[in-house]
């Protein structure tokens, strides 16, 4: 099931602007079983096991500015609760691109959120421009990674990193949010340092980095975003 362009959604779940504010502590509602067992059946890719908060959501979502983005990639969408998030953020004529390797996960994105806008891709971070090639999509605005760099090779790290920095727009920006700070120690190398912020009502706390890319990068592809 490599990829999915979605029906239109009438209503959208988990609104992270929902006035019914959620305790860090309570379980997520973004399937998280599936979650649990998708962890339990590869631990090392998916590295945590219930997924991110409502306020980590909404940390990442503002960190990486996605109001203004045309095209989103996000590496690692799990069970889709940051997916959500970042949809209900978008504007209407954005595309989201979702990288996701877990095929388990792919078909619960894809049967759970109806969303124009959502594009799922199965695949690994480290092949981005292979999947916007694939999905005839240009340079991203925004990159965010929720994938866990502490548990995998180094080079597959770095490799990861290089494919979102080739990837991006001028004045594009990665955003990477981490229990530990291994993926800021590859990053440092490939982008420079990031600025870093800390989300504390998350299970565990995580470090939020961000780096931005120069206004004077060329894009590796400069054709026009396409518009729907
Ligand atoms: C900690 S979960 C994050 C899920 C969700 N974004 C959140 O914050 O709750 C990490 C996710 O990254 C995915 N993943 C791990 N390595 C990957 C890779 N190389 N390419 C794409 N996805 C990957 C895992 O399957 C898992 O869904």
């Amino acid at each position: 099931m490599p990829e999915t362009r979605q029906a239109p959604q009438s209503e959208r779940a988990n609104s992270p602007d929902s006035s019914d504010e959620p305790h860090p502590l309570i379980p997520q509602s973004d399937h998280p079983l599936a979650f649990l067992r998708g962890f339990l059946e590869r631990p090392k890719e998916v590295g945590s096991i219930i997924p991110s908060s409502r306020w980590m959501e909404r940390r990442i979502t503002r960190t990486a500015e996605i109001a203004k983005s045309n095209l989103i990639i996000e590496l690692g969408p799990g069970t889709g609760g940051t997916t959500k998030a970042l949809l209900q953020s978008m504007r209407p004529d954005a595309t989201l691109l979702a990288i996701e390797i877990n095929p388990d996960f792919c078909e619960l994105l894809t049967e759970t959120i109806r969303d124009p806008r959502l594009i799922v891709h199965q695949g690994s971070a480290s092949d981005v421009q292979e999947a916007l090639t694939k999905h005839d999509l240009t340079a991203p605005d925004a990159v965010l990674s929720g994938i866990p760099f502490s548990t995998m090779p180094k080079n597959l790290g770095l490799s990861i990193l290089r494919s979102v920095k080739d990837s991006l727009a001028p004045s594009g920006r990665f955003v990477a949010y981490q229990f530990r700070d291994v993926v800021h120690t590859l990053g440092k190398q490939v982008f420079g340092p990031a600025s870093t912020q800390f989300e504390l009502l998350n299970m565990p706390p995580m470090r939020v980095y961000r780096w931005d890319v120069p206004r004077t990068k060329k894009p590796r592809n400069p054709r026009p975003h396409p518009r729907r």
